[in-house]
């Protein structure tokens, strides 16, 4: 709940203002549009326009913070987690989507279209992770472009970590809660089931699920 959220007596127990009824109905928009941020695009004129003014803010806040670019017509929830340094940048293509609860560590590039739904973390090591356009990533998917070294006679904290990169392709869905680990590539129009782990590379148009994910099916034969 935002710090500045109106409290409940306020709105219950005295008449709101008209002044205060319409922010606290807009702070429980502000809410739906970070957790489901695809209704950002279908808004009403006359809610986009303070959405619009809202996301500038936003997005003008983390582009002086942290070392990211961000394309036309986004939607960055403030709840996000977005940290990136000079040679871990994070990239945003136009029309994408980061929802509440991500937690995104550059260097990630997305391209345009990109939903990335709540709770979703991204970590691209030192190799990166890029994402196609139109490609959505649900809620509670985990990406890390890194492991750590795993030498049997040196504590794992001690050794340096390695990173291969993650490229996820074009028109691509992770369903919700998938995992993929550093070194995958899943090509474009490919389909990834709720809750499968991705260890090894998955080729375009297959349709795959489990621990370890294995093809299930193929796109190209759906109706
Ligand atoms: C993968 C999915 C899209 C279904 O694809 P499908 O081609 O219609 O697959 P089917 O339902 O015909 O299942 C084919 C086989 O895969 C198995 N399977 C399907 N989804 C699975 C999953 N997520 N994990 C493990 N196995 C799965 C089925 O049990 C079935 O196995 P069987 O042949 O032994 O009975 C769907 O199950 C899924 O996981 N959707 C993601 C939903 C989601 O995360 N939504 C979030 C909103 S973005």
């Amino acid at each position: 709940m935002p710090d500045d959220f109106p409290s409940l007596q306020q709105s219950t127990l005295t008449t709101p203002s008209q002044e205060q009824s319409v922010e606290f109905y807009r702070q429980q928009h502000k809410l739906r549009l970070s957790y489901m941020p695809w209704l950002y695009a279908t808004l009403k004129p006359a809610h986009r326009e303070w959405a619009e003014s809202w996301q500038l803010n936003i997005q003008t806040y983390f582009q002086a913070m942290e070392t990211i670019q961000i394309g036309k017509n986004c939607f960055i929830a403030p709840e996000a987690k977005l940290f990136a340094e000079p040679g871990r940048p994070i990239v945003i293509g136009d029309n994408s989507f980061i929802a509440a609860d991500a937690v995104i560590h550059g260097p990630v590039t997305l391209g345009e279209y990109v939903s990335i739904n709540h709770h979703v973390t991204m970590d691209g090591g030192s190799k990166g992770i890029y994402v196609g356009n139109n490609t959505r990533i649900a809620a509670y998917c985990q990406l890390y472009a890194f492991n750590h070294g795993m030498q049997a006679d040196q504590l794992i904290s001690e050794q340096p970590t390695r990173s291969l990169g993650i490229h996820i392709g074009c028109d691509v869905w992770l369903g919700a809660n998938v995992g993929v680990v550093d070194g995958v590539s899943i090509d474009n129009n490919a389909i990834v089931g709720m809750g499968s782990q991705v260890t090894r590379n998955v080729e375009e148009y297959n349709i795959v699920a489990g621990n370890p994910a294995r093809i299930i099916g193929d796109r190209r034969d759906k109706k």
